[in-house]
């Protein structure tokens, strides 16, 4: 696993999902990072309006977007700015249910920041990876910090999808950690697990970022009032969406403070050293009536019976440096 280069992002736009967005986009600023496309998923809130954030967002942190109309492959390339399409809208084979109570009526803190100048492109999520995929084979890393229904259709459309991508890297799973939104399962695996199933079960390299290793790596009070310290626009509205978020988290975590889940995964798809890692055959348990969308390891100390390719699942990180690194992100914009 060696440092992303071009990103293709999946996800729920979403208070920790837009924070990620700030990261990714400093890195785009300054040259790190290509951002390919941003593809939005059912899950923290339904996918126009995790679009919308999405293009809210990017805009505060003066990424170009791009515009329906304007998806030639080469156009893309030339600078016509990043294409954010609209997802799947529910999953593959249950109830939609969205995370209102953790991200607001509005995804982003009931903050009901004002319409984006850009709109999504026309093609929908799921079909934009397929096209850039097989536009650019072996380049992508898709980052997923969302319900993996868009990766799972990509995956039926495209059987050789596998084959084209450069590595996956998904935030979810729950494996020596309580669930946060079923006893036993994380939110993003539970909210489609046929699709979570179709990814851990295809043969492409996994990174899975679960929340073993997004919980020890909370930011607290002090973090937090370095971030509020700060006036650029980007900070004051990351300070503003963290707020609501905060509230929602500090009773879980005894004490004010917050996980920001898909920060980790995209940063560890962006340094992979910052990371600890075991490697091991994941499965989504689909039929359990109270464990329905754990993902599931077999951690015996036999030789592995099952014949899936590994994952590389996250065990833990670097803390101090994931800490330091997202805050100087944000304070960049
Ligand atoms: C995941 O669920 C969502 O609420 C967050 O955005 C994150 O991707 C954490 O379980
Ligand atoms: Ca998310």
């Amino acid at each position: 696993m060696t440092r992303a280069r071009t990103i293709l992002y999946d996800c729920d736009t979403g208070i920790d999902d837009a924070i990620t967005l700030l990261y990714l986009a400093s890195l785009v600023r300054v040259g790190e990072l290509e951002l390919a496309g941003v593809g939005t998923v059912h899950g923290n809130i339904d996918p126009l309006t995790g679009a919308l954030n999405t293009l809210r967002v990017l805009e505060l942190a003066g990424i170009k977007t791009g515009r329906q109309g304007e998806l030639a492959e080469q156009g893309e390339r030339d600078g016509q700015g990043v294409p954010v399409a609209v997802g799947a809208a529910r999953p593959m084979a249950q109830d939609v249910h969205y995370a209102l109570d953790w991200h607001g009526r509005d995804g982003l803190g009931d903050t009901h920041l004002p319409e984006p100048a850009g709109r999504p492109v026309a093609e929908p999520a799921a079909a934009q990876i397929v096209r850039l995929a097989r536009a650019r084979p072996g380049e992508l890393t898709l980052l997923a910090t969302g319900p993996l229904s868009n990766l799972g259709l990509a995956l039926l459309l495209d059987p050789e999808l596998p084959s084209l991508v450069r590595e996956v890297v998904v935030m979810g799973g729950a494996f020596d950690h309580p669930g946060n939104i079923t006893t036993h399962a994380e939110a993003n695996i539970w909210h489609d697990p046929e699709a979570a199933d179709l990814v851990f079960a295809a043969d492409w390299p996994v990174v899975l970022v679960p929340l073993d290793a997004t919980h020890p790596a909370a930011v607290h009070d002090d973090w937090l009032d370095r971030l509020a310290a700060h006036d650029a626009a980007a900070a004051r509205f990351a300070a503003r969406i963290l707020e609501f978020y905060v509230d929602a988290y500090t009773p879980t975590l005894r004490r004010r403070g917050a996980v920001i889940h898909d920060a980790l995964a995209a940063m560890l798809a962006v340094d992979p050293d910052l990371g600890e890692y075991t490697q091991r055959a994941v499965r989504v348990e689909l039929r359990g009536e109270l464990t329905r969308g754990t993902t599931v390891w077999d951690a015996r100390s036999l030789p592995a019976e099952d014949t899936r390719r590994p994952v590389r699942v996250a065990v833990g990180s670097d803390v101090p440096a994931f800490r330091e690194r997202l805050l100087a992100a944000v304070l960049s914009l």
